[in-house]
């Protein structure tokens, strides 16, 4: 009940997730992986993207996890099936089903919209998961390669992320889209922009709270909710370590002072820029 939740991302991009997860679930701790040796992760092939998330997952699970979210659409659009086969006994959590299920629950019968990395956007995840939900629902792909490299040097709330909005979001405004699903877990960070360029009457997805309500679910049912806070949250990047501390101090409202750097391939584990302990649960 008292082990973690493992959740992870190519970079900041899952605390997006990590912080509807602290939201609903307050008294629970985090293990955060963020692979920032290989982010963004947008354009590679998608056989990489598979290898890294798995590798993640493993590590979590050693590191003693209850759960792990995959709070990270392209590694939950090509990893997720297979790494619930692998760990069939650890409730494996995706954010495309979430995402999918909300965006339907409010298309009000218009074309969806799903602005992602091109790996996500290739790998027709979204159109899969929204049609399985309802096949009557048209989808349209939006590919949003600047955004990501945007968020991780933190200008989500800059001119350029702006201009990249609304290029981004244009197509699907021109489509007849009504609702606009956030596809990739950075994108939350840049929803000024993309509501800006969206205008009135767009509906923004963003499938972090659908993905935390899941999980507390899944939690709930097999009675393994935490039943005191106790323990800091635990951060791992697998490469630089600042934009983590700096940036994910902003984004979770939370200071992340503790961060090691671990090589997965070579197992070794580092502290970099310690300041300190990270904060309990529930501080
Ligand atoms: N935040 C991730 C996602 O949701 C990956 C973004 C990237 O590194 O390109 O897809």
């Amino acid at each position: 009940m008292n082990s973690p939740i493992g959740v992870f991302d190519s970079g900041v991009g899952g605390l997006s997730v990590a912080r509807q997860i602290l939201r609903i679930l307050p008294r629970e701790r985090i293990i955060y992986f963020a692979d920032t040796a290989h982010v963004p992760y947008g354009e590679r092939p998608l056989e990489e993207i598979r290898g890294f998330a798995l590798d993640i997952t493993r590590f979590l699970i050693e590191q003693g996890v209850k759960a792990v979210v995959m709070a990270c659409n392209m590694s939950s659009a090509v990893a997720l099936d297979v790494a619930r086969v692998l760990y069939p006994d650890v409730p494996i959590i995706g954010v495309i089903e979430p995402g999918a299920r909300a965006a339907v629950r409010v298309a009000r019968g218009k074309p969806v919209g799903v602005l992602a990395t091109t790996g996500t956007v290739r790998s027709g995840a979204y159109v899969r998961a929204i049609s399985a939900i309802d096949s009557t629902v048209p989808v349209v792909q939006q590919a949003c390669p600047r955004f990501v490299p945007l968020v991780e040097a933190g200008l989500a709330e800059s001119e350029e992320a702006e201009t990249a909005a609304r290029d981004y979001v244009e197509p699907l405004i021109r489509a007849g889209c009504g609702t606009i699903v956030l596809g990739c877990t950075h994108y939350p960070f840049l929803r000024k922009a993309v509501e800006s360029a969206a205008g009135p009457g767009i509906t923004i997805v963003d499938p972090a709270e659908e993905t935390a309500t899941m999980l507390a679910h899944i939690l709930s049912e097999r009675g393994i909710l935490a039943q005191a806070a106790f323990g800091p949250h635990e951060f791992y990047v697998s490469g630089d370590a600042a934009g983590l501390r700096d940036l994910g101090s902003r984004f979770l409202g939370i200071p992340i002072r503790d961060v090691k750097r671990i090589n997965l391939s070579a197992g070794d584990t580092e502290s970099v820029g310690c300041r300190g302990t990270n904060s309990q649960v529930g501080s």
